[in-house]
């Protein structure tokens, strides 16, 4: 998608212009006659059109307008924030979508200032909705009818302002893409996406700038990673463990550390899962693509801040070689694990990956993403993730991030009454419960043993990853849930210095 700001509009077939519930109407329409003026009102009071924010109507034929002229409700502008001008501009994208032209032009230059944004801002916030709700995974659709083939390729945003608009939108395209790249590792089907091809996409950020190290299965044995290790041993891809580092920030700044969960595909392993909806766990390597996504945003724009993304990055299939229920094995921590269902193996790529994480970097914060338990959708649905720590600030900064986004989290539990469901007689822990509930707690409870003291949160984006229902942003499937929240995290924490 192709987007770019003008000072004037450029003739166009499809002209585009905002109409707030107040009923007054753009800089566009002011400049027609009293009749196409009396005109469009009436459509506006018309059927369900009134402004309101994220509805748009087409008006094919407005004289005094050579092409179409589409309005787009503003709502009411008292309410604005970053967010609602998101969701109108991905609202718009989609309507304008299905109109099936190639090229809009869309003058919103009468947008009134918010406090602490101006409109050229605000402008490039509407635009970043339509770029993020542009992104479509359908590279594998080779036989589609013409007409079935989107076309909508740019969009012209007029703004008293090119050059500011321009400026300020440089900063959320490279977020945008991000998690654009989030999307489409976490769409690739498993025979595409495994941890080899995982760490081929981290290398390609070597050329914005991106430090990348990786540990292969020879590698992590001698190091001692007997968790990661045995969810991948039944699998004939080798297991990685990749390091993405983003220097942006002072060099005395201890990094903020994100590491992810990167089941490329979960069967189950031995305790394997019902066919039935088995395929969902393409999906359950997001954690990892979320830190993909966010190193490669970080380096588009440049951010004053050091981050240190680990993907842990395994396979987790039944085979003469996979891990069997009662194993014992021992992670890199030292500590013996009693792995009494293979299917609860994202814990133990984690307990690995973070433990390695806080030793090596020592972070002053440490954040892992996971797509770590069904449970974690029976408390909280598909609108919030579950966030799980040992830090109030961290957990406050990340909740008011997540607001600002629109990427809820919820706080849960984690007191120590939970601590003794995962206790093992034959080992150190076990890698589930009882069985007498709160599966996502006791799973945050079992990552807290290996993370070692480190400021800490773990999101369980189980429910977050993908929709099988349209969002507002990205429409059905891959969310990127995750990218937009730690990028907001980071500018609003961290780098201001
Ligand atoms: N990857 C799953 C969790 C999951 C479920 C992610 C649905 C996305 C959507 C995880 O590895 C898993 O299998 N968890 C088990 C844990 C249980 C064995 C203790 C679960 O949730 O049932
Ligand atoms: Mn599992
Ligand atoms: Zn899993």
């Amino acid at each position: 998608m192709k987007i770019t700001f003008a000072d004037k509009a450029p003739k166009t077939n499809l002209l585009v212009s905002g109409v707030y519930e107040d009923g007054n109407f753009g800089d566009v329409t002011k400049a027609l006659d009293k009749t196409a003026q009396g005109a469009i009102k009436a459509s506006i009071d018309n059927a369900e059109f009134k402004g309101k924010a994220e509805k748009v109507l087409r008006l094919p034929s407005v004289s005094g307008i050579d092409g179409q002229l589409v309005l787009v409700g503003l709502g009411d502008a008292k309410k604005y924030s970053p967010l609602i001008l998101e969701k109108i501009g991905a609202k718009l994208f989609a309507a304008l979508n299905a109109l099936r032209e190639k090229k809009a032009v869309i003058d919103l230059s009468d947008l009134p200032a918010l406090k602490h944004h101006d409109t050229a801002e605000l402008i490039a916030y509407i635009a970043s909705g339509s770029l993020l709700r542009s992104w479509r995974f359908d590279k594998y659709r080779t036989k589609r009818e013409k007409d079935e083939i989107p076309v909508l390729a740019e969009l012209v945003f007029v703004t008293p302002s090119a050059k500011e608009t321009q400026k300020a939108f440089e900063t959320l395209a490279a977020i945008a893409e991000g998690n654009h790249l989030t999307r489409l590792v976490v769409s690739e089907p498993p025979n595409v996406i495994y941890p080899e091809s995982m760490t081929a996409h981290a290398k390609e950020l070597t050329e914005h700038g991106v430090k990348v190290e990786v540990l292969g299965e020879k590698e992590m044995e001698k190091l001692g990673f007997g968790a990661l290790l045995g969810v991948g041993q039944g699998s004939i891809r080798e297991s990685q463990l990749v390091v993405m580092q983003w220097n942006g920030g002072p060099e005395n700044q201890k990094p903020i550390a994100v590491v992810g969960k990167g089941v490329t595909f979960d069967t189950g392993g031995i305790s394997i899962k019902p066919s039935n909806g088995m395929e969902d766990m393409k999906y359950d390597m997001a954690g990892s693509g979320v830190v993909l996504g966010l190193l490669k945003s970080l380096a588009l724009r440049k951010a004053k801040v050091n981050v240190v993304g680990v993907m842990g990055l395994a396979e987790n299939m039944p085979s003469g070689s996979a891990q069997r229920p009662s194993d014992i094995v021992t992670s890199l921590s030292g500590q013996t694990i009693e792995v009494l269902n293979t299917d609860a193996e994202g814990r133990l790529v984690l307990a690995d990956a973070l433990w390695y994480t806080q030793d090596k970097f020592k972070p002053q914060y440490m954040i892992n993403l996971a797509t770590l338990t069904g449970a974690i959708t029976v408390a909280l649905g598909y609108e919030y993730a579950g966030l799980f720590s040992n830090n109030d600030k961290l957990s406050e900064m990340l909740t008011k991030a997540g607001e600002q986004v629109g990427e809820l989290l919820w706080s849960m539990p984690m007191s120590k009454v939970y601590d003794k469901d995962i206790n093992s007689d034959a080992a150190d822990v076990k890698n589930i419960g009882s069985g007498r509930g709160a599966g996502s707690i006791t799973a945050a409870k079992f990552l807290e043993r290996f993370v070692n003291k480190t400021p800490w949160a773990h999101l369980d984006i189980a429910g977050m990853a993908w929709d099988k229902a349209e969002r507002p942003l990205s429409g059905k499937g891959a969310t990127g849930y995750g990218v937009r929240l730690l990028n907001a995290f980071l500018k609003d924490n961290f780098e201001k210095h």
